[in-house]
């Protein structure tokens, strides 16, 4: 596995490849791998002939309050596990490079941030699109994987892709979870035994919800409250959001007619744990 960190070289080696019709396929990342990430590494490999990972802790996505340097890191585990995996090129970038001294270009989707994720970290899929979209154009991939842990990232990346006419095509990947049923992220790195045994509550309050919808209930109102309640009992637990959005648009959703995703954030510790489950009323598909 070769490493990349300049941006130019990695350019002239995404052309070499797609002149040569050799497809790309890619997985941005911000490091610290897990299964998860492996996940997505395996499904680009089937659905391309070369794979690239980036690794690159995104300063515009994080907040005034959110402590960037605290970010996990481990590149040399990384690079092994990428090396295991049989990918082909992991970029490294540097932050300088990628932000250029007076960096003024941004993109953003408008609607699909502003609820859930957005309304408490504002500014974050700014920072976020502006940094897939520059990987693109640094990468140069045919197919580009992320996972639905980030539901919302992948809704505003795939609005991006169309409303921005990119030649890149958007895979997403189910959530993968831990044996005990908590989804695979970086940040349950932070968690100490007691705070893991409380995150679980979140996938938990997802099963429940849709045993709830299986046994007949179709008012948001009372899944949200008693997937609130489940979650609140968690010691330590707060909760950001627990909401009921329409799988593409994000509009609330008040009455269950349909596909309908229920997604959770919520702060354990000092871990801050997203959560989501697309949910269907029987014979609704
Ligand atoms: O999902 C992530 O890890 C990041 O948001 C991404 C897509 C790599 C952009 O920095």
């Amino acid at each position: 596995m070769r490493v990349i960190e300049s941006i130019s070289e990695m350019q002239q080696q995404a052309n070499m490849w797609r002149k040569e019709g050799i497809t790309i396929g890619f997985v941005p990342t911000m490091g610290y791998l897990h299964d998860g990430h492996l996940a997505l590494v395996k499904k680009a490999r089937q659905l391309s002939d070369v794979v690239v990972v980036s690794i690159f802790v995104n300063p515009t996505q994080f907040g005034p309050g959110e402590d960037i340097e605290r970010y996990p890191r481990d590149l040399k585990r990384d690079l092994g596990l990428l090396t295991e995996y049989g990918v082909d090129i992991t970029f490294v970038p540097y932050s300088h490079e990628m932000y250029l001294q007076g960096y003024q270009t941004y993109v953003e989707v408008k609607e699909l941030t502003q609820p859930l994720c957005g309304r408490s970290r504002p500014g974050h899929f700014q920072g976020v699109t502006t940094v897939v979209a520059k990987l693109f154009n640094i990468v140069k991939a045919d197919v580009a994987v992320f996972g639905e842990k980030d539901f919302q990232q992948l809704l505003a990346i795939r609005r991006m892709v169309a409303d921005l006419n990119m030649d890149v095509e958007i895979v997403g990947h189910p959530i993968v979870r831990e044996t005990d049923g908590i989804a695979m992220s970086s940040r349950n790195a932070y968690l100490s035994p007691d705070e893991r045994q409380t995150a679980l509550r979140l996938n938990r309050s997802l099963d429940e919800a849709r045993r709830l919808v299986e046994d007949g209930e179709r008012n948001g109102d009372v899944i949200l409250e008693r997937v609130r309640s489940m979650l609140e009992k968690g010691r330590g637990l707060r909760i950001d959001y627990a909401e009921l959005r329409h799988p593409e648009s994000l509009q609330e959703v008040s009455l269950l007619e349909g596909p309908t995703l229920l997604a959770l954030a919520a702060y354990v510790g000092k871990a801050r744990l997203l959560d989501n489950r697309l949910i269907t009323p029987p014979g609704m598909n």
